[in-house]
């Protein structure tokens, strides 16, 4: 998730205002920051790696001239944070004429990337996104312009068919010499919104850029582009060049809640933006899809080590290991590798480091045990150019963009999805599960995102009323079988972290090992029970803990009547996703079971005591 703005004005400098700008947007990426302004037919750029403040006080961010220009503060998915990689891009001219900010994710670069290299262009960065500039380029070259936009400008022309090569996500905005008074926009999935003001008009990927300066607004949709110009603002459908009219929108949030878009918290936002999160995570690159399996399969042991969330992830991918890749895979809390395997870990040894900062670290001292004793370091991680990514052989990117609530929600659905990727690719190389089988798995796991999109608008408000009727309660059992052992623990994490409630989560299976001593009448029990493998031995779980009082809470699929009927409450999650995939929606409920138990008790769910969002200390 990167942050785009832009704007024309009227008159004056028009650097000062994006540099604010990008300042307002930051939490939406910081590894690095540019700026590109167009002034008597020249452009000029600024931009380089690290925070805005520290880029400004460098490059002094305000000092480029002209009323018109963009800007970008960048959360890297393709390409490490250095000054190449950071946004504005341009295309091959010399000196540029084009420059191109870019919030998304371009599925087909690699291919768009190739031809265009064969066709001469070359390349400066690893970013997808620098395909953009250079394709304009290419259709200007070899005159292939927009068939349905007959704006009198070659250049919009031709920007507007090369954006129709495009495929993916993509909020972008484009300026050029060649058209000295004009931005052009375009919005496919990544968010975009036009801020209209009586001596300029903008555009950024949310409303806190300019919320200062206006709060007329204009949301553009899918499929969109838009010319902006000085007393011009023109929407477009991209497919067919027909003009949209579109009321402006007056935006009552104050900037606090701009930057959570209207959102009381930055967790709820968060756990909202999964579905988005999630489908960023089906564009992984192939390479990387490929690359990690391949070392997973020659891998004479796989240890996994991480902390807290991303533990439960490791634990959730063990069994899709087991039993997609016929894997044997150990999750090992990171604070306890040392210990467990400090001496065994050897060459023949892989590790797969999964840790959504990059920078814990008893997650980075086990990688670094590991090391020195030669073993393969692979590491997951949602953070490019963290020290993890750095100390890693390969590393794969979850692309969720920055988490700022301290309890991970997205980031965790998005772990999950990369490593049930990985299971499955690794599966189709060891040829251990049969081909329909692959095929239904891969089918499920496109649908997830519109799955947790449906959860997250059909069971909300259950969970919040849930969290009213419980939130007396001083304790709470979270218990699952096979891998939903993993989202028990990760609902008690979630309820222990931000609404400070005792909780335990253990294997439904060890109740009568202990555990069942502490049910008393109405003691609650949370239940996650997808319908798997595990679901008869679960109903048999439920009735011990039914028979000595409890309260049970289900999460279960929308058809299972037999365990709508033995529970108190039951959260329905849609039918038919296989069991390797549930953590990713049976978690949701959970999610919002915590924050709403939070808000019930008065807790601050983005800033919960004690607890750091990353934990660089051992
Ligand atoms: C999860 O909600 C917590 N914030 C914490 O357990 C976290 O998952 C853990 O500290 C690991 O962080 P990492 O993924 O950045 O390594």
């Amino acid at each position: 998730m990167c942050g785009i703005f832009g704007c024309i004005m009227k008159d004056g400098k028009v650097a000062p205002t994006i540099h604010a700008a990008l300042k307002r947007l930051e939490y939406r990426g910081y590894d690095s920051v540019g700026e590109a302004t167009i002034d008597d037919g020249k452009l000029y750029v600024k931009k380089d790696t690290g925070k805005i403040d520290e880029v400004h006080e460098r490059c002094n961010l305000d000092d480029l001239p002209g009323r018109i220009g963009i800007g970008h503060t960048r959360w890297a998915t393709h390409g490490a944070p250095f000054q190449v990689n950071a946004h504005p891009h341009f295309g091959c001219s010399d000196p540029p004429r084009i420059a191109v900010v870019h919030n998304g994710i371009i599925e087909n670069f690699a291919e768009l990337r190739k031809e265009l290299e064969d066709a001469g262009h070359l390349f400066r960065s690893k970013t997808d996104t620098e395909v953009i500039p250079h394709l304009i380029e290419e259709m200007l070259n070899s005159r292939q312009f927009a068939a349905t936009v007959n704006i009198d400008s070659e250049f919009i022309n031709a920007t507007i068919a090369a954006i129709g090569r495009l495929q993916g996500s993509y909020a972008l905005a484009i300026v050029s010499t060649m058209d000295p008074g004009r931005i052009v926009c375009a919005r496919n999935e990544s968010p975009l919104v036009l801020g209209i003001a009586d001596d300029a008009l903008y555009f950024a990927s949310d409303v806190t850029a300019f919320l200062p300066l206006t709060n007329k607004v204009i949301f553009v949709e899918n499929g969109e582009f838009v010319v902006l110009g000085e007393d011009l603002l023109e929407i477009r459908r991209l497919a067919d060049g027909n003009p949209i009219s579109r009321k402006t929108k007056l935006v009552d949030w104050s900037p606090g809640m701009a930057e959570k878009q209207g959102y009381p918290h930055f967790m709820l936002k968060e756990i909202h933006e999964q579905p988005r999160c999630l489908r960023n995570t089906l564009r992984l690159q192939n390479k990387y899809l490929g690359l990690l399996p391949t070392f997973l399969d020659r891998a004479r042991e796989v240890i996994m080590v991480a902390c807290g969330t991303s533990y439960h992830a490791c634990l959730a991918a063990s069994y899709m290991f087991s039993k997609l890749s016929f894997l044997a895979t150990y999750p090992v809390i990171a604070s306890e590798f040392a210990e467990q395997h400090g001496k065994s870990v050897n060459i023949d040894s892989t590790i797969l480091a999964v840790s959504q900062s990059g920078e814990t670290a008893d997650t980075l001292s086990a990688v670094e045990t590991a090391r020195q004793r030669a073993a393969t370091i692979l590491g997951l991680t949602n953070v490019v150019g963290s020290t993890l990514t750095r100390i890693s052989r390969v590393y794969i990117g979850q692309q969720s963009g920055p988490e700022i609530g301290v309890a991970a929600t997205k980031t965790f659905t998005s772990q999950l999805s990369v490593l049930s990727q990985l299971a499955i690719q690794l599966a189709k190389r060891r040829g251990k599960i049969s081909q329909e089988e692959i095929d239904l798995l891969e089918e499920k796991i496109e649908n997830i995102p519109d799955i947790v999109e449906g959860i997250i608008e059909t069971q909300e408000e259950k969970m919040r009323a849930l969290a009213r009727k419980y939130k007396t309660k001083q304790s709470f059992f979270f218990l699952g079988r096979g891998i939903s052992y993993a989202t028990a623990l990760e609902g008690s994490l979630k309820l222990m972290e931000i609404a400070y409630i005792p909780s335990l989560a253990f294997p439904a299976g060890e109740s009568k090992h202990g555990p069942i001593s502490l049910i008393t009448q109405g003691f609650p029990v949370i239940f996650v029970c997808p319908p798997d493998e595990t679901r008869r031995t679960v109903v048999g779980n439920i009735m011990e803990m039914k028979a000595r009082g409890a309260s049970i809470i289900a999460i279960c699929e929308e058809d299972d009547e037999d365990i709508k009927k033995l529970v108190d409450d039951y959260v329905e999650i849609k039918r038919g996703i296989p069991g390797v995939l549930s953590p990713i929606p049976y978690v949701v409920p959970l999610q919002l079971f915590a924050y709403y138990m939070a808000i019930e008790r008065g807790c601050d769910p983005d800033m919960p005591r004690n607890l750091a969002k990353s934990v660089t200390v051992k």
